[in-house]
C-alpha cells in the first residue's frame, strides 16, 4: 500500500503520543466544534477525541446508540479546522465497524474528514490489526462500553471480569492499538492494566494510575448541573455563567436597554 505524506504525518503525530508513556501524563478531551478545538490548540493538550458522546451532550439523546457516521464526520471536519497540530481521534459510532471491511471503509472516511486516528469500543483485535495493517492508527476502549451498556455502572469488580479485561487489553495492544481508553473500572484494575501493557492507557473513571486522563468537555465545564458522577472534576460552572448571561440579555432587551448608543451604526 502507498502511504501518502499526509498520512505519514498523521501516523507520526500519533506515534508521539505513544512515546509519552513513562514520561508524562497524557491529556485528552472530547471536542465537537471548531471554536473549542481552537481553544484546545492554544492550550496545547495532547489529544482531541471527537467522541460519540456528542449524541448525548450535543444531540440530547440518553445514550450514544443513535449516532451515525454522517454526524461523526460532520463534527470531525469542524474540529479539524480549529485543531491546528493536535492529533484528532474520531470515535467510530455503533454499527460502523461490524466487520473488517466496513470498519476499514468507515475509518478511511474519518481520516479523509480530518481525523488522525479512530477509536473503537470493545474487544475486536482482528478488526484493529486489519485497520493498523492499512495504516489507520487505532485507539482501543475497554471497561464500560456506552454503545452497548444497559446502565451506567463500574465494570471489573469481579475477579473473572478483571481477568477478562486484562486479557483484552493485552490482545488489543498486540493487535497494534496505539493507546487504550479505560472507562469506569476500579482504580487497582486500571493500575494493573497500565503496568501490564506498553501502550498508554487513558482513563475516564479508571483511577489515578492510568497514563493519561480524558473527560467529556461539557462535564469538565459544568454544563449540566444534573450530571455529576464521582469521577468528574468540574473546573467551571458554565451552566451558571450562561444562565446569568442569557437572563441579563433577556432583561436588557425587554427593558430596552440593549442595544444602547454604543451598539448602533451611524
Ligand atoms: O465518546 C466519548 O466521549 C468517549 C469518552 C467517554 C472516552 O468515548
Amino acid at each position: 500500500m502507498i502511504i501518502s505524506s499526509n498520512s505519514r504525518s498523521k501516523i507520526s503525530r500519533v506515534d508521539n503520543i505513544r512515546r509519552l508513556k513513562h514520561k508524562e501524563k497524557i491529556v485528552m478531551l472530547t471536542c465537537y466544534d471548531f471554536q473549542m478545538a481552537k481553544i484546545f490548540s492554544s492550550v496545547g493538550i495532547d489529544l482531541i477525541l471527537v467522541g460519540d458522546s456528542l449524541g448525548m451532550v450535543f444531540q440530547g439523546d440518553s445514550a450514544t446508540k443513535n449516532v451515525t457516521m454522517k454526524q461523526m464526520l460532520y463534527h470531525v471536519h469542524a474540529v479539524s479546522k480549529g485543531a491546528g497540530n493536535l492529533p484528532i481521534v474520531g470515535d467510530m459510532p455503533i454499527h460502523s465497524y461490524e466487520n473488517k471491511d466496513i470498519a476499514l471503509e468507515n475509518a478511511q472516511r474519518f481520516i479523509e474528514a480530518g481525523a488522525d486516528a479512530i477509536k473503537l469500543e470493545g474487544y475486536f483485535p482482528d478488526t484493529i490489526s486489519y485497520l493498523v495493517e492499512h495504516s489507520i492508527p487505532v485507539q482501543g476502549h475497554i471497561g464500560l462500553l456506552p454503545q452497548t451498556y444497559s446502565s451506567f455502572k463500574v465494570v471489573g469488580r469481579k475477579a473473572e471480569d478483571q481477568e477478562r479485561l486484562l486479557a483484552e487489553a493485552k490482545d488489543i495492544e498486540q493487535a497494534g492499538a496505539f493507546t487504550m481508553v479505560l472507562e469506569s473500572i476500579p482504580e487497582m484494575l486500571g493500575k494493573e492494566i497500565t503496568e501490564s501493557i506498553e501502550i498508554p492507557t487513558i482513563g475516564i473513571g479508571a483511577g489515578r494510575f492510568c497514563d493519561g486522563q480524558v473527560l467529556v468537555i461539557n462535564d469538565l465545564l459544568g454544563m449540566d448541573p444534573a450530571f455529576h458522577p464521582k469521577f468528574v472534576k468540574r473546573y467551571a460552572n458554565l451552566f451558571e455563567t450562561i444562565y446569568q448571561s442569557v437572563s441579563a440579555f433577556k432583561q436588557d432587551v425587554k427593558n430596552k436597554t440593549y442595544p444602547d448608543k454604543e451598539h448602533v451604526y451611524e
